[in-house]
Order: C-alpha cells, then structure tokens, then sequence
C-alpha cells in the first residue's frame, strides 16, 4: 500500500506534494519519490529512501521549479525498499512518468510481453511494467494519442491500481485512473489536486471527485474531464467536504494517536449524533429495510474493526435477536459462507478502503444479502459499494493503530442493534432503555477514563521491558482484551495474545512463570468471580497482574493486589468495550513511548490494507 498525490496549477508543485506525502505517509514509510515537469519542459525526478522529511531535506528539490508534478509514498509490495524501487517509475526512453498504489498481478505475464517488445526493466517492482506498457502502445499509435495509450495499457492490468501519469509530451496535464485502489481528485480556482486520501490535500479545497473504478481522469490546471477505460466521457458530480483540515494536525499532542485517544469522548459524541434526537424512535439513515425479512446476520471486518464486530455480536443477540456470527474478511470471502437474501450482512471499515473487506462486501452482494457499512471516511470504496452506509464520525483518524475509530465503531453498532430491535417490534426486551442511557453516557465515561493516563504510564514503565504479555477476560471482555493485545504489539512489539479466561488452564497456563505479565479485564458481574480466579491462578503461578475492572471485586480471599487494580466507569458490560478498551489503549501508547518507538508509524504496518 502506498500513497499518491498530484498538482497541476499556478503555484510551485513542490511544497504542494510534500506536504500531502506528509499527510499521506500512514500510507506507506519506506521511500518516497515525486517528479516535476520543470518551466523549461525537463521532467525531474527526485527520490529517497526512509521518510517524507528526508525527501523534503533533499537538496536536489531546490532545482524543482515547476507546476505540475507528481508524487508516492511506498510501503513495499514487490520489490524491497530501496531508492532504485521506489516511485516516480519512467519508461525506457523516460517518455512517461507513473506513480502507482496498488499490486499488478499479472506482472510476469505482462514482463514477458515488454521483453519480447524489446523493453528492460530496471527494477523489481510492478509500476515499471506501466509506463513501458504506455509507452508500447503510443510507439504503436502516436496519432490516437497519449489517453489512448493510456487506456490500451489500463486494459492489460490485472491487479489493483491508483496511478498518476505525466509526460514532457503533455505540457499542462495529469492523466489519473483507478481500479480497487482509492483516488481522490481535489479541485480548485486554476488548479486541480490528486491524492490517495481527502486529508492530504484538504487545506487546498473542499471540493472533491471521486474517481470510482475502470474511471480515468485528465486533469489541466483549469478543466477535469472523466472517461471510462474506452474513452467513452463520463459526466461525474463534484462533492463538498466539511472535514476541518485543523482536525487532521497533532493540535499539540507529541503524536497523533495520543491525540485521537483523547479525541473519544467527542467522537462518539458525534457518533451518537441524532440517533436518540427523539424519544419514540431512533433515528438513523435506514428508511425502508425491513429487518423481520432476516433469519440471521454476519459482522465482517478485519483487525480492530473486526474487534469491534466481536465485542457487539452479544448486543446483536440480545437485542436484535438474530444469530449472529462474526468472521475476518479475508476468511470469509475465500470459505464460501451460507448466505443469501435473507441475510444481513454488515462490514466495518475505518478507511473504506481494505480490499479483503470490498471482496468480502462484493461477495455478499453476488449472494443476494443487504450489506451495511459502518464507515469513517466518507466517499470510500466501501460506501459506494454498499446498499446502505452508517458513518462513524471519528474524524479523520491519522495514526496507523485505530483507537477512536473503535470505540465510534462499537457505539455505533450498539445503537444499530437498538434500532434493529425497535423495527423488529422488540423495544420492551429487559434492559432496552438502560442500554439507551448507558449508549449516551460514553462520552462522559471515556473522559473520566481518560483522566487514568498517568497511572497506566507508571504500569507501562513497569513492564516496558517485558518480551511477553497475556490479556485475559470472559465474554465481552475477552473482546476488549483482545484489542487491547493488538494495540500493544502493534505498536510496542511486545509479543501479547488475548485468551479466554476459561482457556488458560487448557494448555496456555503453562506459558505462565515468575515476572509474566498478564492484563485481567473484568466489566460483567455475571462472570466477575470466575475470571477473578483465573487471575488468582496466574499469581499464584508467579505472574503480575494488572487487573481493569468496573465491578466491586473484593481481592481479599485472593492473592491479588489492591493497588494492580484500575478502576475504570461503571456502565452495562454491552457498551464496556467502549470505556475498558481505553486503558489498554493508553498502556500500548505509553509501553511505545518508554521504548522510544514511532507509535504513529510501527514498522511493516500501514494505515490503510488497500492490498490482499
Ligand atoms: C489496528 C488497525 C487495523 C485495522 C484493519 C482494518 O490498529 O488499525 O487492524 O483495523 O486494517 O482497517 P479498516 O478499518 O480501515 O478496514
């Protein structure tokens, strides 16, 4: 995965593309490149290895002087990171200039084709095969043009693909085009913008296209024009955004996750919404689905947005009254699920942009099912796709590990369950109206929960050092413990699994000896006492335990310290992953801090999984 940004107008390119790398470099960290077709018609290319800011502090951009260029942050697919992999990539005769997000598929078929033509590449990456191609098909054919060539080449990919191309032949155009890979195209008085995402280039304009699939784009600095990849015009609607560009820098933080963190409580605040606006029915944008049509539902998501799948299968249950079933994308779309019209299918993307998750969604569609989406970024992939879309309004989450998208993700669907349940004519089950109360006092219980940081950042001091960590709890807690593991090995890589409580003594408990740390999650009373005893269990056996919990445990028949407890907001254990998953958020945070480790940008991780 990777990001791509563009500008073609009046004002030096440059500092144009650097600043949305810099904005898009969640995307993609190893190296980052951009090309510039200078006044005097010579096209530039400058690339480095390692971050944006190096890129940025690299003398050779004081040449750059033009205003149309081009420009890629990379996460490496194929070929490794390395200065000669990374992009702006030119043909052979360096006719054609192309950044790319995306994976060609069909690379060796495609290579062997270039090489029969005549064509060396001159690095392991797939993007090299596309300017070739281009240039193949324009040496063919020069008087169809450069767009024609363009198209011819599109047509020969198999794969995914967000590109960028540009051309000393073409002295004031941007030719853009997208198949499953996310591209935006800001637009602006006399000068128009390309970028994998909206923030990077949000501080410009507010009005957007969103280029959709087999869709190419050719941008001059006063005119966009849409054809499909047959040339054919396309007439596309411009769209207004009201993000606020200021909600997309730190505000002050030492890092944007630790800003988001603290971003919770009006998140979900904004996540709420409208949606108990009334007292006789929750309002929310799903006019005309009858959900009694339904015999059971899947929740599909990957990672954290799966997390948040996990931790509200028992609302869905208890509420909504449907079996539900939870199940990764990338699992599901390759095991042939029983589904069909009468199931409900929802998927939770914060991007809107994980390819396992469209193939999933696209999978349930071919099967007939209604899909919803739970979505952060509007206008994603995701959203378009989908028969109806709930948005989280998170804001734009900028950090690699997702805290705040979670915990609007989970409110949520804890409020479309409730709404399930009404239309299903179910409002009178035990605990409806309490869940209703507890759904609109999350904002205030996450501050409070977030006035607990100093205290974890002792905890995180204490065990900074450990090579291993377990988090246990029952139920919902176990889905809250395991978020909680996710978030501390992705950014500490601290190696850390979530279990069962009741598992451990089938075989993990051996794992457990003098100095392992383990993290207890405790918010359900029904279930307090026994993973109370797995934690006794543990200490006995030498661990130091860290214990998060909403109940009045009494730890004195135990071998449990008062002072390992944190003591976190009292709330019905359905909406308790909103609230305990934020100790354990702080915990990974300040456990990265102690190591000294880039917590917005672990290694090997990217924001956004727009690969399989
Ligand atoms: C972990 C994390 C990932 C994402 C996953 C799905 O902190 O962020 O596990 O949750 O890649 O991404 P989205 O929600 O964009 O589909």
């Amino acid at each position: 995965m990777c990001g791509i940004v563009g500008y073609i107008g009046t004002k030096k390119a440059v500092p144009v593309l650097i600043n949305g790398l810099l904005s898009l470099e969640y995307r993609g960290y190893d190296s980052a490149g951009l090309a510039v077709l200078n006044h005097s018609s010579a096209l530039k290319i400058v690339k480095d290895m390692g971050r944006v800011k190096n890129l940025q502090n690299n003398p050779e951009l004081d040449s750059l002087d033009g205003s149309l260029g081009i420009a890629h942050t990379r996460w490496a697919t194929r070929g490794a990171p390395s200065k000669n992999n990374s992009h702006p990539h030119t043909d052979n005769s360096e006719t054609f200039t192309v950044v790319h997000n995306g994976i060609i598929e069909n690379y060796d078929e495609l290579k062997s084709f270039l090489a029969d033509n005549g064509y060396t590449l001159h690095t392991e990456t797939d993007t090299e095969i596309i300017p070739n191609l281009i240039h193949y098909y324009y040496s063919k054919n020069s008087e169809s043009g450069i767009l024609s060539a363009v198209s011819n080449a599109l047509k020969k990919l198999e794969g995914s693909f967000a590109i960028e191309v540009i051309s000393p032949l073409l002295k004031d155009t941007i030719i853009v085009a997208k198949k499953d890979s996310p591209v935006v195209i800001g637009v602006g008085e006399g000068e128009n913008y390309v970028a994998s995402d909206i923030p990077a280039i949000l501080s410009y304009t507010r009005k957007f296209y969103f280029l959709e699939d087999f869709e190419i784009a050719e941008l001059t600095s006063d005119s966009v024009k849409f054809y499909d990849f047959d040339l054919n015009s396309i007439n596309k609607e411009i769209k207004d955004i009201e993000w606020d560009a200021v909600a997309s820098e730190k505000n002050g933080y030492d890092d944007y996750m630790l800003k988001e963190i603290f971003e919770q409580p009006t998140a979900i605040r904004e996540t709420i919404g409208t949606a108990f606006a009334s007292d006789d029915k929750i309002n929310l944008p799903l006019d005309g689905l009858d959900f009694s049509k339904f015999n059971k539902m899947y929740i599909i998501a990957c990672g954290t947005a799966m997390h948040a799948g996990l931790a509200t299968k028992y609302i869905f249950e208890k509420f909504a009254k449907f079996q539900c079933e939870v199940d990764m994308a990338s699992e599901f779309r390759y095991r042939d699920p029983l589904i069909d019209e009468h199931t409900l299918c929802i998927f939770i993307s914060q991007s809107g942009e994980t390819a396992d998750t469209i193939a999933a969604l696209k999978l349930a569609k071919d099967h007939g099912s209604t899909t919803i989406s739970i979505v952060n970024v509007i206008g994603s992939s995701i959203t378009r796709l989908s028969d109806y879309v709930l948005y989280t309004h998170a804001g734009p989450e900028i950090a690699v590990a997702s805290t705040k998208a979670y915990t609007c993700q989970v409110t949520l669907l804890s409020i479309l369950a409730m709404y399930i349940a009404e239309n299903k004519g179910l409002s009178n089950i035990d605990g409806f109206n309490e869940l209703k109360s507890d759904i609109i006092a999350l904002p205030e219980k996450v501050k409070s929960a977030l006035e607990l940081s100093d205290s974890i950042k002792e905890l995180a001091k204490q065990n900074y050092t450990k090579k291993d960590m377990f988090y246990i709890g029952r139920i919902t807690d176990y889905a809250i413990c395991m978020e909680g593991s996710l978030k501390l090995k992705e950014i500490s890589y601290i190696h850390s699994e979530a279990y069962a409580a009741g598992e451990l003594k089938h075989g993990t408990i051996a794992l457990i000896e003098d100095g392992t740390s383990v993290i207890g999650v405790i918010t359900n009373p029904q279930i307090s006492s026994k993973t109370l005893s797995n934690l006794d269990e543990v200490v006995t056996r030498g661990a130091n335990i860290i214990l998060v919990t909403n109940q009045d445990v009494d730890v004195s028949s135990t071998n449990i310290e008062e002072n390992s407890i944190i003591r976190i907001p009292k709330c019905s254990p359905l909406v308790s992953p909103v609230i305990a998953v934020v100790p354990l958020q702080l915990f990974a945070y300040h456990t990265a801090k102690f190591k000294e480790l880039d917590v917005d940008k672990p290694r090997n991780l990217a924001k956004s999984v727009t690969v399989e």
